[in-house]
């Protein structure tokens, strides 16, 4: 049963604050009224009325289920695969072998998606005896060889990972958005971020003196630099789902919804249907469901759809936690003591 502090946390959601919360007052003075089961009834209407799309999570391996589902029903399918390194969901095998079956799989999202409709595929490394490499190399190759189109090449940066002693630390996966056709959907201004110069004018030419910038904000971009600050830099820098991260749960490849919402906002229309063929604990789900689109998940581990599940009937009573846009995870104070050079290695610079 959904408790009722829910609809406090429920007015603070960006997508139509102004009808949540009239909702929400109301609905305060009328429950004043009402008995227990008057009361559930109220709030189930009022969840219906938030959240009025359609999510749905198979059981299922990925080809076979795919195999299920008619033509161009998705506008969007967004996923991350397994990345063959021996996750707890997945037996390892030759990069070959690896690709080989992702090719079958591909070859059945393209028939999936919609003619205006896009792929967001998300990627990082498949590493063998410490060699690299990176996977959406590959899979550029497969999805050019089906006429796919690429329109962007995403850098996902994350401040944190695994430290690596014989390279570089790893801090960036992509995703590789490729659309089925010339005309597609792509909603920038709903994805525009706030402008750093907002104030900038032209400074010679006929517009000179003109606002140079967008109202609306800017393009989030896809740069590829090295990182400086967070947004500043107009990087997607959205912190991956480490043990720190509101969003944990157990599975050890989740990808942060706000990372997804980007792609869904951008990509869809209101009530389009999305697609994640490696749903894990729902992410998509959750990204779709919040902003008003229906989603299909296939999943073959049932304990992580246990998972999506529960986080979706969370996200629905206002108890989900969720990592809001251009937060950082977490930055010490200067006075912090993990921000502080420790007094062992004081002692061991003076030695030198
Ligand atoms: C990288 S994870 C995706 C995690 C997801 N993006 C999330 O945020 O929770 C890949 C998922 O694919 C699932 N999977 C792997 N092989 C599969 C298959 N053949 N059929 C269905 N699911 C599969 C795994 O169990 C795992 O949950």
């Amino acid at each position: 049963m959904v408790q009722s502090q829910t609809f406090i946390l429920i007015k603070t959601e960006k997508v139509f604050p102004p009808v949540n919360i009239c909702v929400n007052l109301l609905l305060g003075k009328i429950k004043k009224k009402m008995n227990t089961q008057q009361n559930i009834t109220a709030e189930n209407k009022l969840i219906e009325f938030l959240y009025p799309n359609e999510t749905k999570i198979i059981h299922g391996d990925t080809l076979t289920e795919l195999k299920k589902i008619k033509d161009e029903q998705f506008d969007l399918i967004i996923t991350s695969p397994p990345y063959n390194v021996g996750k707890e969901y997945e037996v390892k095998t030759s990069i070959e072998k690896y690709l080989q079956l992702q090719e079958e799989v591909i070859k059945e999202i393209i028939r999936v998606t919609s003619k205006t409709g896009s792929i967001c595929w998300q990627v990082g490394n498949y590493v063998e005896k410490g060699e690299i490499f990176p996977l959406d190399i590959y899979y550029y190759q497969i999805f050019k060889k089906f006429g796919l189109k690429l329109r962007n090449r995403i850098i996902w940066h994350f401040g944190h990972g695994l430290h690596a002693r014989n390279r570089f630390s790893g801090r960036y996966e992509t995703i590789l958005w490729f659309t089925k056709n010339d005309e597609y959907i792509f909603n920038l201004d709903d994805v525009r971020i706030p402008s750093k110069y907002p104030g900038k004018r032209y400074f010679k030419g006929p517009k000179k003196g003109q606002i140079s910038g967008n109202p609306k904000g800017k393009n989030p971009s896809d740069i590829w630099e090295i990182i400086i600050k967070d947004w500043d830099s107009g990087l997607w820098n959205i912190p991956n789902v480490k043990s720190n991260h509101p969003e944990k749960t157990v599975h050890p490849a989740q990808f942060p919804v706000e990372l997804v919402e980007r792609c869904v906002l951008a990509l869809t229309n209101k009530n389009s249907w999305i697609l994640d063929p490696y749903a894990g604990v729902g992410t998509t789900a959750i990204a779709a469901l919040k902003n008003f689109r229906n989603s299909v998940g296939i999943e073959k581990e049932k304990d992580y759809i246990a998972i999506a599940e529960k986080r979706i009937e969370m996200l629905k009573a206002g108890a989900l936690k969720l990592r809001p846009i251009n937060k950082p995870i977490h930055q010490p104070k200067p006075n912090d003591k993990i921000a502080k050079i420790p007094e062992e290695w004081n002692n061991l610079f003076s030695e030198l």
